[in-house]
Order: C-alpha cells, then structure tokens, then sequence
C-alpha cells in the first residue's frame, strides 16, 4: 500500500506553513455556507443529480503549497453535487465539505491545558456552498461520478443524515480526529479511528447507498488520506493519576510549542521529536479519551492515500435525529 513515513523535519516545516494558512482561514469557517441545496423537481424524470467525489492536493488554493502536499499524500475530500434541471439546459452545482470548524491545527491541539484537563475545540461539521468551489480545475486528483441520484433520495439524505448529524451541541461528535492508530500485527486492528474530511463524504455515499437505496458506479472505490501510527497497543489513561495525566500535558506541551509562534526552527525540530518520535499518547475526540500509545517505533508515522470500504459513522446517529427533528420542527 502507498504509505508514505514522512520525516521529522519535513513535519517541522509543514507545521510552520500550515499556521500562516491557518491564520488566513481560521477566522471565517463556511461563512458562505447554505443549510441545504435548493434541487429542482425531477419527478417523472430519470434521476438527475450527479455526485462527484472530489480531491484536491491539501491547501491547493493557497499558493505557498500550490499541489506539493499531493507528494505527501495529503488530499482533501470533497463532494460535488451536480444537477441537470429536467427539460433546461439549466446545470446547478454544489460543493460538501466535511471538515474542523476552527481549522486542522486548531482540531489536534487543545485550546487550553490545565491542571486538571484541556479544552478542546474540535468540532468537525458540514458546510455546503453554492457553485463547484474554487472552480472544477482545483480537484485535480478526482473529479469522478460516482453516483446518480433523484432530488427526493438528494433532498432525504440533507434532511435525514447531514442537518441531524450536523446539529448536534458543541463538543459532541462528530469531532476532528486527525491520527489514526494501527497495530503493529498483521493484518493491522484499528485501535483508535480517524475521523477526516474523507469520511463526511464516505458517510453520505454510504447513507444514499444504504438508506437511500442509490447505487454507486460499478467502478467506484474510496480513498482517502490517513495519517496512521502503529503501536503494540493502546490503554486507557488514567486522568485521576498525577503521575500519568503529567505525562499526557508534557506531550501536548511540545506540541503546541513545536507550532507556536516565535519557536525557532532548531526548537521546532527538538519539539517534533520529543512529541511525535516515538508518540507516546492519543487523545480520541470522539470518545473523549486520551490513550497511552505503547510500541510506536521508527518510522513514526505514515500518510497513507488509502482504500476505505463504504461506511456510515462509527456510532447510531438515532440519538442525534431526535434532537434535530425538534430543531427542524422549529425551523419551519
Ligand atoms: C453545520 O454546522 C455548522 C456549525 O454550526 C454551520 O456553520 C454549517 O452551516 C452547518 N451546515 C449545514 C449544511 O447546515
Ligand atoms: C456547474 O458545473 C458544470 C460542470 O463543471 C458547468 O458546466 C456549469 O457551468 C456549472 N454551472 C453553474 C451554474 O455554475
Ligand atoms: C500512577 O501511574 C504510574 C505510572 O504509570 C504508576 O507507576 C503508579 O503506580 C500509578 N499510581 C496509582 C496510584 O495508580
């Protein structure tokens, strides 16, 4: 499989150019976003919604990385949405992106590190924009169909999946979780899950396929971009143990000076070592755990532009939809 270990100082780098994109993003997470799109009538027509699976080289649309990260197997994941208006000319597009409200840095370090916890703010929310974003020439990795739709299964899987999914309160999941953590025995367990752009997209193919009964293109497969450390095994820190939870704090410590500003680049470096080689723990968003990572070995990490079988989210989202078909009761 194409995975790719991605030295320390390359990840220094990358770190210190992903805060000044960081800075211009971060402000103005999916401020042109609408709540759904508007699909014209296609009733007594074949379906006519197309939806693209959509990948960019990682910050594409900034031009201090144009598609380098692409090298690194970095993509970001994105879903388009095209409709050809029964009996016009008329073609509308939409552009889905599931991803970090505050930004990718601001989703792997916590916003604050007490004595007695951290605050995290790592929602990972969908946006929906009118338009194909940044124009069908940014998705140069894929710009593919995978799937044709009515506007009925289209207008189900905004009302019935993303809208309750997506109102669910602050600090519940879905959150961000960037690092996903393999065994090292073959073939590899999942011993903590990712949660990334890629899977919003997955999550609603994977609805429309299932609940929605559409079929995806006989040719279609899913990849997507992890960023995978292998360990023996994962255990549950105990937070109630002084001795363990300063070992959690000094971890996060580094690696919110190795992305600090006004670190130099030969503390950066010191930095990135002391936190990620070997990496020593993980804090799951979604379970709200923070797990000892025992037998991270060389090469540290990998990213990966791997094959991912369809699938929904990893827990019910029943609890979610209760809570939103109030919101949408109120709504109207
Ligand atoms: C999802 O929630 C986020 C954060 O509240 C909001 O900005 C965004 O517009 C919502 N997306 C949809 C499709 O409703
Ligand atoms: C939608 O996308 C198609 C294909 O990229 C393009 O031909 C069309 O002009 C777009 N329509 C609008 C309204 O942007
Ligand atoms: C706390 O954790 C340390 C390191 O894992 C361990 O040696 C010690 O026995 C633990 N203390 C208690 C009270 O569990």
């Amino acid at each position: 499989m194409a995975r790719r270990p991605v030295p320390l100082v390359l990840f220094t780098f990358l770190c210190l150019q992903l805060l000044s994109v960081q800075g211009q993003n971060a402000a103005h997470w999916c401020a042109t976003g609408i709540k759904q799109p508007h699909f014209a009538h296609d009733e007594g027509h074949p379906p006519s919604i197309d939806i693209i699976l959509a990948q960019s080289p990682l910050f594409a649309n900034n031009p201090t990385f144009g598609r380098k990260l692409g090298l690194l197997n970095l993509f970001h994941t994105a879903l388009v949405l095209t409709q050809q208006v029964p009996g016009t000319s008329v073609v509308r597009n939409w552009t889905v992106e599931f991803d970090s409200t505050t930004n990718v840095l601001g989703a792997v370090l916590p916003k604050a590190i007490t004595n007695t916890g951290m605050v995290w703010d790592n929602d990972a929310r969908f946006c929906v924009t009118d338009g194909v974003l940044w124009g069908e020439g940014h998705w140069s990795k894929s710009y593919k169909v995978v799937m044709r739709v009515s506007a009925a299964q289209a207008r189900r899987v905004f009302k019935e999946f993303v809208l309750p999914l997506n109102t669910t309160a602050h600090n519940n999941k879905p959150t961000y979780q960037l690092w996903k953590v393999e065994s090292n025995d073959k073939p590899e367990k999942t011993l903590i899950k990712d949660i990334t752009c890629g899977d919003g997209a997955l999550w609603i193919l994977h609805w429309l396929a299932t609940a929605a009964g559409a079929q995806a293109h006989a040719d279609f497969e899913f990849r997507s971009t992890t960023i995978t450390f292998h360990a023996d095994r994962v255990e549950k820190v105990n937070i109630h143990n002084a001795t363990e939870w300063a070992g959690v704090v000094q971890q996060f410590q580094d690696m919110v000076t190795l992305a600090g500003k006004g670190t130099s680049i030969p503390e950066r470096l010191d930095e990135a070592w002391k936190a990620f080689a070997p990496v020593k723990y993980v804090y799951d968003s979604n379970s709200g755990t923070y797990f000892h990572v025992i037998g991270n070995r060389f090469p540290f990490f990998q990213v990966g532009y791997e094959l991912i079988p369809l699938q929904g989210p990893p827990w019910s989202i029943l609890g979610s939809r209760a809570v939103a078909s109030e919101e949408v009761a109120l709504l109207v």
